[in-house]
């Protein structure tokens, strides 16, 4: 286990996920690469994984094994990617994935490495972009967005009670200077941060920035159609969250197969028109020992959708 990342619920999700050792699997975040190597531990040699990430940093990571296949780019071209590497890697994969993980938001490594700028622990350029120097970093939009959006990414992003109050500190810091740092950041707002849990304060505050800023509700939704629409029958997504939000869009996703949750019958058999079911009542958690150990599990959710054999009449439609 590398001190890049230690992989959260590894053999819930594993299990989870690997259901023929000759499979195809994808890692859609591979980052230190924990949970590639134990599906890779599970498969033979015919299977498979194709692992991404948004991050250079994690291509270092990468494992000697010829099973394994590293693309580094955004999780939500899962599709495209299955399609031409159908053509070019492996013919089996025109059928689809057998299965799918994603374990959401950033790394240890991410968080740990001061001038990435995801903490307020360390005096650091406010930056926050996964994939090292491309977008808009954290101190443009702290800079630039209208009072009411700041306000709303804090509430929606961050569930950050007070987040008026806190947008408004921030235009008012950053009249008299630029925020650029996260010093400045944690400056501006100061007064607002409780005495009693300043820590969870301003992770919830850096949380809601690095969403915001990586986009990452945009490419969750994206990620979510293209997944279910790659997996083969039977296929599994696994998806591993770690804040009230995401874990809501999964959820819906895997019921109604939307993010929202609107339920939409097929018109011809009455039932939900959803691509997947889920193969859990309700969200897995960690085990005791683990949030024990590892304090960045304690938020963890684990969510299973298996892919229906008929797949959405929309999918259909588009067949025909
Ligand atoms: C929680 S870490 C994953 C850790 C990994 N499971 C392990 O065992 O080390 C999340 C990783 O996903 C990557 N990531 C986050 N959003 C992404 C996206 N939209 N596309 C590709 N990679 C993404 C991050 O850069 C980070 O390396």
């Amino acid at each position: 286990m590398s001190s890049y990342h230690t992989p959260v619920m590894l053999d819930e999700s594993i299990s989870a996920l690997v259901t023929n050792p000759q499979g195809i699997y994808a890692d859609a975040t591979f980052g230190g690469g924990g949970h590639t190597a134990a599906i890779l531990s599970r498969l033979n040699d015919g299977g498979r994984v194709i692992a991404f990430d948004r991050d250079s940093d994690a291509l270092g990571n990468r494992l000697d094994d010829p099973r394994l296949t590293l693309i580094h780019n955004n999780f939500r071209f899962i599709e495209n990617y299955r399609a031409a590497l159908s053509g070019s890697l492996d013919s089996r994969l025109s059928d689809g994935f057998d299965g799918i993980l994603a374990d959401l938001g950033v790394s240890s490594h991410q968080f740990d490495t001061a001038e990435r700028g995801f903490s307020f622990r360390f005096d650091a350029p406010l930056d926050m972009r996964m994939d090292n120097g491309h977008g808009t970093d954290a101190a443009t939009l702290v800079n630039t967005l209208e009072e009411k959006d700041l306000e709303k990414i804090f509430s929606l992003y961050g569930e950050i009670p007070g987040a008026r109050r806190i947008a408004s500190m921030i235009a008012a810091a950053r009249k008299q200077k630029p925020i650029l740092t996260t010093t400045d950041l944690n400056e501006a707002v100061s007064r607002a941060v409780p005495a009693a849990a300043p820590h969870k304060f301003l992770a919830k505050l850096y949380q809601a920035l690095r969403i915001e800023v990586n986009q990452e509700m945009r490419s969750l939704e994206k990620f979510l159609d293209g997944a279910a629409r790659s997996l083969k029958a039977g296929g599994r997504l696994v998806v591993i969250t770690y804040h009230s939000l995401e874990d809501r869009m999964v959820k819906n996703f895997i019921r109604t197969g939307n993010v929202d949750g609107t339920v939409e019958k097929d018109p011809v058999f009455g039932r939900v028109d959803t691509p997947l079911e889920p193969l859990l009542k309700k969200a897995a958690t960690p085990r005791e020992e683990e949030t024990a150990s590892n304090t960045r599990a304690r938020s963890a959710k684990l969510r299973v959708g298996v892919k229906l054999p008929h797949g959405p009449a929309k999918e259909r439609e588009d067949a025909r």
